[in-house]
């Protein structure tokens, strides 16, 4: 039997693009390329039993992006979403859908994902050894495609991914849980910007961002802060105006 047999299903293969556009009517002008700060809250630490309505109060309240960690129990040791989550929470996002994969292997969901209606698919580069092969199917599927950095992985890493990636995601915590304690990694968000050069590639933060760390990471060249425990701590959808204030206090801490 072709071994590529289930990747050859042309119906399928067309399906994700087609079905997001029709779906959705979404604004065209969300991704515009820009290096203004933006501040990303991950869902993964909202009520888990109200995603629809968390969405929609971190959108009021000036959230950028939404960002969306799937893990797979097996890659980091935790569980979360799986594509039909995802898609569930499609129609609720009005900006960006940015999906933060910590999952191995990466490359069987991508078509998954695309038709949950992904607009950021970032895969790690540790979890497989074809990464190249990756990103070019990521971006083939009609999304921008993403490349992670855990701690441990050195900015070089991606010399050669720069031409296929549209955001470079540094872990600043070890994968797997929020409300971790930051790690230092201003020195690989220095060197990652500088290599990018006039590329139009994100530099996205993830971990431990709040109003002390946010202005450290901004300063060495990242645009898109995410942020867990730091926006959603304190509010709720009865008082979504906390999340306001936390989004806009580390928007302020980051610009400086
Ligand atoms: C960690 C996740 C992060 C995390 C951030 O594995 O990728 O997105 O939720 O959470 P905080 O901001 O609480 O560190
Ligand atoms: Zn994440």
């Amino acid at each position: 039997m072709d071994p590529c047999a289930a990747h050859t299903d042309a119906g399928h293969k067309s399906l994700p693009v087609l079905a997001r556009n029709a779906t959705y009517d979404r604004e065209e002008n969300t991704m515009t390329f820009n290096r203004s700060i933006k501040i990303a809250p991950s869902i993964l630490s909202a009520d888990f039993a109200n995603f629809g309505a968390e969405i929609q109060a971190i959108e009021a309240q000036g959230a950028d992006w939404v960002h969306i960690d799937v893990m797979d129990g097996h890659f980091v040791p935790n569980l979360t979403f799986g594509p039909p989550a995802v898609k569930a929470f499609r129609p609720h996002v009005k900006t960006v859908m940015d999906v933060h994969l910590m999952i191995s292997p990466v490359d069987a969901y991508i078509d998954a994902y695309a038709d949950a209606g992904a607009d950021i698919l970032t895969a790690h580069i540790e979890a497989g050894p074809h990464t190249h092969r990756t990103l070019q199917a990521i971006r083939g599927a009609g999304m921008k495609a993403g490349v992670a950095l855990n701690p441990g992985t050195p900015a070089h890493a991606v010399e050669h991914l720069l031409d296929l990636t549209d955001l470079i995601c540094v872990m600043t915590v070890n994968p797997g849980f929020g409300g971790q304690k930051f790690i230092d990694m201003t020195d690989k968000i220095r060197t990652l910007r500088a290599m990018i050069g006039d590329r139009e590639v994100h530099i996205e933060i993830d971990g431990g961002v709040d109003t002390t760390t946010a202005p450290l990471v901004a300063a060495a060249g990242a645009d898109v802060l995410v942020a867990g425990s730091a926006v959603f701590r304190g509010g709720s959808v009865d008082m979504p105006s906390v999340y306001g204030d936390n989004i806009k206090a580390i928007r302020a801490a980051a610009q400086g």
